[in-house]
């Protein structure tokens, strides 16, 4: 039992993402109390309505007059990696944009060099240190792509990672395939032999073993092409795999409305959008994954989030923790920037990190709002003069406790 709290997120019944003007609606409960049985949010109510039969063997946790959150959910990360990037870091300090350094032999081929060389306990070891510190910023459930592989064996290692981390954390967790981020060097004058071992050698032995949940492909300029895209998402729709891919990070090219086509989960970044991006994703089930905090890592433009939400498209917000891009999977931070820079008011940018953020990875049924019924994944701030303190006191954390599957942890 958690007492007097003021709950954040009371979506009742609702399990859909939030578009629109609905992006907007965050129901609360004031001065109330929430009651977990079996790892589930089970009721809750104003204190005055406190039921006088409570279930036997009642652990009670004092909400201070804090505000209890759905957990954020994190629809888009890499935290499987091997070594971190600061090199690159002081590159882009000195000048050199995010294409110099990955044509310098940094980004994504000088993380796929080190990760093919690192054991999997070392892998391992170093993403649950990275997922044990975004749970205490108040994560709840994560995406996690692979991508830093970039042949079988070494996709086949970053995926069985994160089957294990699903395994070992009280916390869902979805797994994506994306060997198609970059073109391994010795396949740069021939993609189509390369596509031809995602197709033909990995995806069927990633079906086989059950290790992913979703199709990513990294569709831009010097990446991946439309064509090559399109054959890679048809090739992984035969094997179950929906689409949730990086789309318009650096270019217009396509993308979105390819993973449209896909009926993609998801398309994500959306820094560089036109009209044509914007129509093709209205009246589609595709959500808008926005990455504000790679945005301001790497110098590029920020998505436009209100045309987005104005077009009655849902939009989720995620970290994209990875060494290149985005080295920090703060959600509260993600929060933030959502609104300072998208321009997203709080109660959108909090209802785009939890319920949207759950869709994202269809788990909206489970996770991202206070619901009967739905996991007891929660965070309880310090007691706060407002919901917008917030984000508003960006880069510090009000969190207090957190809660995975009913337990104070
Ligand atoms: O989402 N853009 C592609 N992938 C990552 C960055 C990967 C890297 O630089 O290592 C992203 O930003
Ligand atoms: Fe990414």
């Amino acid at each position: 039992l958690i007492n007097i709290g003021c709950l954040v997120g009371l979506h009742p019944g609702n399990t859909r993402q939030l578009k629109g003007a609905q992006l907007g609606e965050l129901p609360l409960m004031e001065n109330a109390w929430l009651l977990c049985e079996d790892g589930k949010i089970s009721d809750f109510g104003k204190m005055g309505s406190l039921p006088a039969q409570l279930p036997n063997a009642l652990h009670t946790h004092d909400a201070k007059k804090g505000y209890v959150f759905p957990s954020w959910c994190d629809s888009h990360s890499h935290i499987v990696f091997a070594a971190s990037r600061e090199e690159e870091f002081e590159m882009k300090i000195a000048g050199k944009s995010y294409e110099e350094i990955a044509a310098a032999g940094g980004g994504i081929l000088n993380s796929a060099r080190k990760l093919q060389h690192a054991s999997a306990d070392a892998l391992y070891d170093a993403a649950a240190l990275r997922m044990n510190d975004m749970i205490r910023q108040g994560t709840g459930a994560v995406e996690i792509k692979s991508g830093y592989g970039l042949t079988t064996a070494s996709e086949l290692k970053m995926l069985r990672v994160i089957r294990r981390l699903k395994e070992s954390f009280p916390i869902p967790v979805k797994a994506s395939f994306l060997a198609a981020h970059a073109y391994p060097p010795e396949y740069k004058n021939d993609h189509a032999a390369y596509i031809k071992l995602i197709t033909d050698e990995m995806l069927p032995r990633i079906a086989d073993e059950g290790l992913a949940d979703y199709m990513d492909v990294f569709c831009e300029q010097g990446f991946f092409s439309v064509a090559e895209t399109d054959e890679l998402l048809a090739a992984a729709a035969g094997y179950g795999l929906k689409p949730k891919i990086h789309a318009n990070q650096l270019s217009v090219s396509g993308a979105v409305q390819l993973g449209v086509k896909h009926q993609a989960v998801s398309v994500d970044h959306l820094e560089v959008t036109d009209e044509a991006v914007i129509s093709s994703l209205q009246n589609s089930h595709t959500i808008a994954t926005l990455l504000p905090s790679c945005s301001f890592y790497i110098n590029i433009p920020y998505a436009n989030a209100r045309g987005l939400i104005n077009a009655d498209i849902p939009v989720a917000i995620a970290s994209d923790y990875n060494p290149g891009s985005t080295p920090s999977g703060n959600m509260n931070l993600v929060v933030s920037l959502a609104c300072i820079k998208l321009r997203m008011q709080p109660r959108e940018a909090i209802n785009a990190a939890t319920l949207n953020g759950a869709a994202a990875m269809e788990l909206s049924g489970e996770t991202g709002s206070i619901t009967k019924g739905k996991k007891a994944n929660l965070f309880i701030t310090r007691p706060m003069p407002s919901l917008a303190f917030l984000p508003y006191s960006f880069g510090q954390s009000q969190i207090e406790s957190i809660i995975l599957n009913g337990k104070i942890c």
